[in-house]
C-alpha cells in the first residue's frame, strides 16, 4: 500500500514537476513578451518608475527560443508600420493645413454646405462668401495648363492681356513687378511683337492658339473690343482652376499684392472710389421738394469696381460672372466692359432678370491706389505720402507712361518731388 502510495506519490510529483516546469516556462515567455510589450510597466504612465516594474526580465535569458524571436520581428515590423502610419498622418495634416490656408475657408464650406444646421447664439452666424472652387479641367486648354503649372505660386499669378500699342507701359509694368520679386505673372501676347519682347526680357508670355477669330480682334481692335476678349481668357485660367490677379498694364507694382489678399470672395476689386464712402458705399439721400413730408429719397451708391485690377477666384459665380460680361459686351452696340462687369456684380434680380449671386470685396483704396487718390489726396498730404501703396493704377489720368515713371520715382527712388509737375487732373 506504502508502496503503491509511494509510486503513486511519485507518479503525481513528477506530473506535478513537468507542470511547474511547464508553468516557470509561460511565465518566461509571458515575462519576456510583456517586457516588450510594456517597457516602461505595466500600471505606471510614468516612464521613470520603469526600473520598479516586477515585470522586468533578461530579455538575453528569452534569446534561445525561435518562437519569441518569431514574435519579435512581427511586433517589429508592426511597430515600425505605425510609424510609418503616423509619419504618413502626420504629413497628410500638413497638407490639409497648407490646404486650407490656401483655400481660406474651404472648410467652412464643406460644413456649411453638407448638411441643415441651427443657426447658433446671437452674433455668432456667418453667411457663406466664400465659395468652394471648380474642379479644374485640363482638356479645357492642356498647352496653357502647363504654362499656369510652371509660372503660378499657390495656383494663383498676375495675368496681364498686352498688344504692342501699349509695349512702352509694358515694360513699365514688368520691371516693377521683377523688382518687388515676384514670379508668378504672365503676359498673354496678342501680337508676336509682344512675345518676342517678352521673351527677350525673360517674362513669361503666353500667346493663344489662333482660332474663332478673336484673336484678329486683340489685332486691329480697339480697347473694348480687347475688353470682350479679356473676359473670355480669362474664363479658361478659371476653368484650369487657378485664381487670377487681373492687371492692367497701366500700373505700377511697389509690394507684391498676393500678401495683401483677403481671399474670401469671389471678386476682390480696386475701387475707382476716393475716400471711404466713394470706395466702400454709403447712403445717398435724394431730396425731392415736392414730396413734402416724404422729399428725401434714401439711395445706395458706391463708386465703381474697377475693371483694370481685380482677383478673381475659380468658382462658379466668377465664371458666370464672366461670361455674363463677355455676353454682353460682344453683343451690346456701346457697352462698356466696366459698366458692365459692375451692374452684373451689384444689380439684384428684379422681374424679367436673375442677378448674379457673387461675393464681392473692396480692396483697400490706399494700398491699392487710383491715380486720383494719388494725385488729388495723397501727394499733397505729409502723413500720406509716407504710405507705401501695394500697387498704383494710372487708371485717371491719359498721359500713362510719363505718371507712371514718376511713381516709380517717387516711392522706388525716393525722389520727393516726383509727382509735383503733374497737375491734378487731365488739361
Ligand atoms: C476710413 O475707414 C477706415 C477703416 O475702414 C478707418 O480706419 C478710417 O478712420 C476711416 N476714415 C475716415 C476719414 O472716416
Amino acid at each position: 500500500m506504502a508502496l503503491g502510495r509511494s509510486r503513486e506519490k511519485s507518479g503525481q510529483s513528477s506530473f506535478r514537476g513537468s507542470r511547474i516546469a511547464a508553468a516557470i516556462v509561460i511565465g518566461v515567455i509571458a515575462g519576456c513578451v510583456f517586457a516588450f510589450l510594456f517597457p516602461h510597466g505595466f500600471f505606471s504612465a510614468n516612464p521613470s518608475a520603469q526600473t520598479n516594474s516586477n515585470l522586468e526580465v533578461d530579455p538575453a535569458s528569452c534569446e534561445s527560443s525561435e518562437k519569441i524571436d518569431r514574435i519579435k520581428s512581427d511586433i517589429m515590423k508592426l511597430s515600425d508600420k505605425n510609424v510609418e502610419l503616423k509619419r504618413q498622418v502626420r504629413e497628410l495634416n500638413e497638407k490639409l493645413r497648407l490646404a486650407e490656408q490656401v483655400k481660406g475657408h474651404a472648410r467652412e464650406q464643406v460644413i456649411t454646405l453638407s448638411e441643415p444646421h441651427k443657426a447658433g447664439p446671437f452674433g455668432t452666424v456667418k453667411g457663406l462668401r466664400t465659395n468652394p472652387t471648380v474642379l479644374p479641367d485640363e482638356t479645357v486648354n492642356p498647352r496653357l495648363a502647363k504654362i499656369l503649372s510652371e509660372v503660378s505660386v499657390r495656383k494663383e499669378l498676375i495675368v496681364c492681356i498686352a498688344n504692342s500699342n501699349v509695349k512702352s507701359m509694358l515694360e513699365v509694368w514688368f520691371t516693377n513687378i521683377k523688382k518687388v520679386g515676384i514670379s508668378n505673372y504672365l503676359v498673354v501676347a496678342l501680337d508676336d511683337a509682344i512675345v518676342d519682347f517678352c521673351k527677350s526680357n525673360n517674362v513669361p508670355v503666353y500667346q493663344r492658339d489662333p482660332d474663332e477669330g478673336i484673336d484678329s480682334i486683340g489685332k486691329t481692335g480697339g480697347n473694348h473690343a480687347v475688353s470682350a476678349l479679356k473676359f473670355k481668357i480669362l474664363r479658361e485660367f478659371l476653368q484650369l482652376g487657378y485664381s487670377i490677379l487681373l492687371s492692367d498694364v497701366d500700373i505700377v507694382f511697389l509690394q507684391n499684392p498676393f500678401e495683401h489678399l483677403y481671399r474670401d470672395s469671389d471678386v476682390e476689386s480696386m475701387s475707382d472710389g476716393h475716400n471711404n464712402m466713394t470706395a466702400y458705399g454709403y447712403n445717398d439721400v435724394f431730396d425731392e421738394p415736392a414730396m413734402g413730408w416724404a422729399r428725401y429719397a434714401h439711395t445706395m451708391r458706391i463708386w465703381v469696381y474697377n475693371s483694370g485690377f481685380f482677383y478673381i477666384r475659380p468658382t462658379v459665380p466668377s465664371i458666370e460672372l464672366l461670361d455674363r460680361i463677355a455676353y454682353r459686351v460682344g453683343t451690346e452696340a456701346n457697352a462698356w466692359d466696366q459698366a458692365v462687369f459692375n451692374e452684373e456684380l451689384f444689380f439684384p434680380s428684379h422681374p424679367g432678370y436673375v442677378g448674379l449671386y457673387a461675393s464681392k470685396r473692396t480692396m483697400d483704396f490706399y494700398m491699392f491706389m487710383n491715380s486720383k487718390v494719388l494725385f488729388k489726396t495723397v501727394r499733397k498730404d505729409a502723413n500720406l505720402r509716407k504710405l507705401k501703396p501695394v500697387i498704383v493704377h494710372v487708371n485717371y489720368h491719359p498721359d500713362k507712361l510719363p505718371r507712371m515713371k514718376a511713381v516709380v520715382e517717387f516711392y522706388v527712388d525716393g525722389k520727393e518731388d516726383a509727382l509735383e509737375s503733374f497737375p491734378d487732373g487731365s488739361e
